[in-house]
C-alpha cells in the first residue's frame, strides 16, 4: 500500500496538464486544455484536461482519470509501476521502495544470524559440551549420518553463549531479538532463548535456516520450544523437512506430527516425510503440500489427539484436491516408536497398507459404536449412510456399501436406498441454493443490462441509474453530505457494477474521513471505472446539488429494485421460485 502522504506529494510534483503535455499537444482555454485523444483516432479534439480538478476526460471514447490513470493507460503500466514512473520523473522515492529495501536487509541479516546459530549449535553438539546430547540422540537411534544431514545441534546450558558468539560476529542484541534468538532481560542484557536443548534447524526450500525447534532432554519446561514468528518465518506456512522431502521427488508426502518422527522416517528410507511445527495443520500448509504432492499419507500419533487432528487434516486436504490416506498404527504411540519396534521394513509395510480416508472414517465410526447392540448398530448404520452420501464417486460408494452389507450380514439394498434418499435430500438442498443464486443474479441484472431496451420496467430502471449517478456526483462535489447517505444505501444497491465499485471506493474513504479526489481513488479503481467517474465529474460541472435531493435519489433506487429479500426467497416453495424467476425473465413483476 502506498501511503496517502506520498500520493499527496506526487500530486503536487506531477501536474496532470504538464505530464499529459509531454504526450499530447494541448491548447489552453481557461482552466481547460484540449487536444487530440491519444487513446482513439480523431480529427477534432475531444480530449480535455481539467487543470482545476487535476483530471482528464475524452468525450469521444470515454477514457479519463487522474494523472496516475493516464500513465497506466498510455505506458501500459500497473498502478504501482505507474507511480514509480511518475516518482522517477519528479525525483521522488516511493516510500515502499525504501521500506522494502530496509526489510530486505533485515531479512538477510536474520538469515545470516540463523545460519551462524545453526552452525554454532552443531559445533556445540560435536564438542565436549554436547556429549550428553550426543548420547541422547544416539540413544534414540539416530546415526551420525542423520545428525549431520539434519544439521542437528545442541544449545548449551547457559544464558548467553549464543548471544556472545553472535556479538562477536558483529550483530547487535536488537538484531538477535528480531531473529527470535534472544530475548531482552531485566538487566538490559539479552539472554538466549534456546538453552540446554537439542536443536533442530528448520530449513526452507532455498536451503536457508529460517527457524529452530529445541527439545529438552530432561528437567523442567516445555518438551519442545519453537522459534516465534519472525520476518523470515511463519509457523503456519512452513513444514519441517520439506526441503529434503521435495528433493526426494515423490508424488506422495507423508505428514507426521513432530521432528523426531520425521527424522526417524527419513532414516528409515522414507525421505518424503514432513511435519508441522508445533501447531495443527493449517490451510496454508495443506495447500503447500498439495503444491508438491498428489497424495498425502497422514501419519499422526495413535492417541486420541492424533486421531482428532487426522480428521481435521482430512477435511483440509479434501479442499485442496490432494488424495489422502491414513496410517493406522497399533502398539506404538508414533512413527518414531513404531520404527524402533518394527524396523524400517515394518513401517514401510504400514505405509503400503495405509487406508483411504473413507476407511479411516468408517473405522472411527465402528470404534464409536457397539455393533452387537441393536440400537447402537442402527445409529452406526445411519452415520455410515451419511458418510456414504457425501462420496461423489459412484463406484467407490458401491464398493463400501457392498462390503459393509457383507460385514454386518444385512441386505445391500436397504443401505443403498437409505444412501440414495440422503443423496436426494442433499441434491434438493443444492438445487434450492442454485435457484437462489440464479434469482439473485437475474435480479442483479435487472438494474442494468436490459433497461435501455425498454424491457423490465424500463422507466423505473433508467430513473434508478440516473439517481445512482447523481448520488456519486453529489458526493464528489460535497463529501460532507456522506452522513446523509451512509447507512441508507450500500454498494449492493447500485445495480450498475461500475457505479457500485465507485460508490464502494468513495464510501470506504469517506467513512474514514479521507479525501476523495480522483488521484486518491485511482489505487482502488480500474482505469475503466476512472473513466466513468471523470465522465460524471465533467457532467456535474454544469449541475447544482442540494442536500434535500438525497432522499429522493435513494427512494428512486429502492423503488426500482422491487427485489425479494434473501429471507423471502428462502421461504418460497420450488413452484414459487420458478414462477418468480420466470416473472423476472419476462419482465412481469
Ligand atoms: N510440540 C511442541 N511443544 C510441546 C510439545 C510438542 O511444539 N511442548 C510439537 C513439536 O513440534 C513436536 C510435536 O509437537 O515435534 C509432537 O509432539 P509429541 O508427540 O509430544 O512429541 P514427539 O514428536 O513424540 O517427540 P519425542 O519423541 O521427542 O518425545
Ligand atoms: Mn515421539
Amino acid at each position: 500500500m502506498i501511503p496517502d502522504s506520498f500520493i499527496e506529494e506526487l500530486k503536487y510534483a506531477s501536474p496532470v496538464e504538464q505530464i499529459i503535455a509531454s504526450y499530447v499537444t494541448l491548447k489552453r482555454a481557461g482552466t481547460r486544455l484540449t487536444g487530440l485523444c491519444p487513446f482513439h483516432s480523431e480529427k477534432t479534439p475531444s480530449f480535455t484536461v481539467f487543470a482545476d480538478g487535476q483530471n482528464y476526460y475524452c468525450f469521444g471514447c470515454g477514457k479519463g482519470g487522474d494523472v496516475i490513470t493516464f500513465i497506466r493507460d498510455i505506458e501500459n503500466l500497473g498502478y504501482v509501476d505507474a507511480i514509480r514512473f511518475l516518482a522517477g520523473k519528479a525525483g521522488l522515492t516511493v516510500p515502499e521502495d525504501a521500506e522494502s529495501n530496509r526489510e530486505a536487509k533485515q531479512r538477510a541479516r536474520i538469515l545470516e544470524m540463523n545460519r551462524l546459530a545453526a552452525r554454532y549449535f552443531h559445533e556445540q553438539l560435536r564438542s565436549d559440551t554436547g556429549r550428553a546430547a550426543r548420547q541422547y540422540l544416539l540413544g534414540r537411534g539416530l546415526t551420525g549420518k542423520t545428525i549431520r544431514r539434519f544439521g542437528i545441534g545442541y544449545a548449551p546450558d547457559t544464558w548467553d553463549s549464543l548471544r556472545n558468539h553472535l556479538r562477536q560476529k558483529g550483530f547487535s542484541d536488537a538484531d538477535m531479538q528480531s531473529a527470535g534468538l534472544v530475548k531482552p532481560g531485566k538487566s538490559g542484557n539479552s539472554y538466549d532463548v534456546f538453552r540446554a536443548r537439542v536443536i533442530f534447524p528448520i530449513i526452507d526450500l532455498r536451503g536457508a535456516v529460517i527457524a529452530f525447534g529445541g527439545r529438552l532432554m530432561q528437567g523442567e519446561g516445555p518438551k519442545y520450544l519453537n522459534s516465534s514468528d519472525t520476518p523470515v518465518f511463519r509457523k503456519s506456512r512452513n513444514l519441517f523437512a520439506l526441503n529434503y522431502a521435495k528433493a526426494a521427488n515423490s508424488d506422495t508426502l507423508i505428514l507426521g506430527e513432530g521432528y523426531m518422527d520425521v527424522i526417524a522416517m527419513h532414516q528409515a528410507g522414507l525421505e518424503n516425510a514432513v511435519a508441522t511445527l508445533g501447531t495443527s495443520l493449517t490451510p496454508e500448509q495443506s495447500r503447500l503440500i498439495a503444491q508438491y504432492a498428489k497424495k498425502v499419507v497422514i501419519a499422526y500419533d495413535s492417541d486420541k489427539a492424533g486421531q482428532d487432528a487426522t480428521k481435521r487434516a482430512i477435511n483440509l486436504f479434501n479442499q485442496t484436491g490432494v488424495s489422502v490416506s491414513v496410517l493406522s498404527m497399533e502398539g506404538a504411540k508414533d512413527p518414531d516408536e513404531y520404527i524402533q519396534k518394527h524396523g524400517a521394513d515394518g513401517f514401510d509395510r504400514l505405509v503400503g497398507a495405509s487406508k483411504s480416508a473413507v476407511d479411516f472414517e468408517v473405522g472411527k465410526l465402528k470404534a464409536q459404536h457397539n455393533l452387537a447392540d441393536p440400537e447402537s448398530r442402527v445409529q452406526f448404520l445411519n452415520a455410515f449412510c451419511r458418510l456414504m452420501a457425501d462420496i461423489q464417486n459412484d463406484i467407490v460408494r458401491e464398493v463400501y456399501i457392498g462390503s459393509m452389507a457383507e460385514q454386518l450380514k444385512i441386505g445391500r439394498e436397504g443401505i443403498a436406498s437409505s444412501v440414495n434418499t440422503l443423496r436426494k435430500q442433499g441434491f434438493r438442498a443444492t438445487k434450492k441454493r442454485e435457484a437462489h443464486n440464479l434469482v439473485t443474479s437475474v435480479q442483479d441484472n435487472l438494474g442494468t443490462t436490459d433497461k435501455r431496451q425498454g424491457k423490465l420496467g424500463a422507466n423505473a430502471d433508467i430513473a434508478s441509474l440516473a439517481a445512482q449517478e447523481q448520488l456519486i456526483m453529489i458526493l464528489m462535489r460535497h463529501p460532507d453530505f456522506y452522513s446523509a447517505i451512509s447507512g441508507k444505501l450500500s454498494p449492493e444497491d447500485f445495480g450498475d457494477s461500475g457505479l457500485r465499485d465507485i460508490f464502494s471506493a468513495i464510501s470506504e474513504r469517506l467513512s474514514s474521513s479521507l479525501p476523495i479526489e480522483p488521484i486518491h481513488l485511482s489505487g482502488m479503481l480500474q482505469p475503466r471505472e476512472m473513466g466513468k467517474l471523470t465522465g460524471l465529474l465533467v457532467k456535474s460541472r454544469e449541475l447544482e446539488f442540494y442536500k434535500t435531493q438525497i432522499d429522493d435519489f435513494i427512494n428512486t433506487i429502492k423503488k426500482a429494485q422491487g427485489k425479494k429479500s434473501a429471507q423471502e426467497l428462502s421461504e418460497m416453495s420450488p413452484e414459487e421460485y420458478s414462477r418468480y424467476i420466470n416473472s423476472l425473465r419476462t419482465g412481469k413483476k
